[in-house]
């Protein structure tokens, strides 16, 4: 069983309060801009919520499986995909960690805002789930908070700093939710953000490659990775070489590369 902290079963009103904010759907479209979805694409949506990427992506790609471990969530994306009267969508009740996924079954898995809840080991299950249900040359794009409370860390000392600035001018309320925060932090049960390095070697140890991170104003940002293509993954067997073999490997590599997406400048 995965490490669960929040019972997000009760917070499905806030969670779409918050997909609905300027800031989200920023975050939506700097996301599927990114990831480029084609047409025909089998996407994944990890920590769906409400459907905030699910619905978007639903619209250019071929089906969207929605993923996501709270019941509350899926039923309301359900709901919500069916009265936009979209039918590739999939929604999933289960965890990032562990997905009902048959192996290479997605050109590109997305997320926003789901991993940071997920304690580091369970990242790394996550991302070991999401190299297997990805085909060769697929491509992974996550939105997530990126930083650590690491004060060592200048980016991170100014994300900490504006987000203690921000809850104390909110006054009274802004000093209980602090002290609410200290408290799960100090008993281990806060969120577990990472930042920009965590992320870049997490995603080269699962395996990925060409891996770019798109650092935002604020305390996200975006990650992009991608699968090895087909002939980097299969070594080549033990066979005497045939006639004219050499030349259909050239165009065999010729085709995979143009499987690729696109790369954010790290
Ligand atoms: C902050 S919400 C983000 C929802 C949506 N991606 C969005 O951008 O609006 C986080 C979501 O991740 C889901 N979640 C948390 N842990 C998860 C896990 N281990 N596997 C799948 N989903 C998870 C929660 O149920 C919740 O719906």
């Amino acid at each position: 069983m995965f490490a669960k902290d929040r019972d997000w079963d009760s917070r499905v009103a806030d969670a779409e309060l918050i997909a609905r904010s300027p800031g989200f759907r920023h975050l939506r479209d700097r996301i599927t801009e990114i990831a480029a979805p084609g047409g025909r694409d089998t996407v994944v949506d990890l920590g769906a919520g409400t459907g905030l990427l699910t619905l978007a992506f639903a619209q250019h790609a071929g089906r969207v499986w929605a993923v996501d471990s709270s019941p509350a969530m899926v039923d309301y994306l359900r709901v919500k995909a069916r009265s936009a009267g979209l039918v590739n969508v999939e929604p999933v009740l289960a965890s990032a960690v562990s997905l009902p996924l048959v192996d290479e079954i997605a050109d590109l898995v997305v997320s926003n805002y789901c991993l940071h809840e997920l304690r580091h080991a369970d990242k790394q299950r996550a991302l070991a789930e999401v190299m297997r249900v990805l085909k060769p040359g697929g491509r992974l794009v996550i939105g997530d908070m990126m930083f650590s409370l690491n004060p060592k860390q200048s980016r991170d000392r100014r994300v900490v700093a504006g987000k203690l600035l921000q809850l104390a001018r909110r006054g009274l309320p802004g000093l209980w939710r602090l002290a609410k925060n200290a408290a799960r932090l100090l008993a281990g049960r806060w969120e577990y953000p990472a930042n920009s390095a965590w992320w870049h070697d997490a995603l080269q140890q699962a395996g990925f490659e060409r891996i770019g991170i798109e650092m935002l104003a604020h305390e996200g940002g975006i990650a992009v990775a991608h699968t090895p293509a087909l002939d980097a993954r299969i070594s080549p067997p033990a066979l005497r070489p045939i006639a004219g073999a050499s030349e259909r490997a050239d165009d065999d590599r010729h085709s995979h590369g143009a499987l690729s997406g696109r790369a954010v400048a790290p």
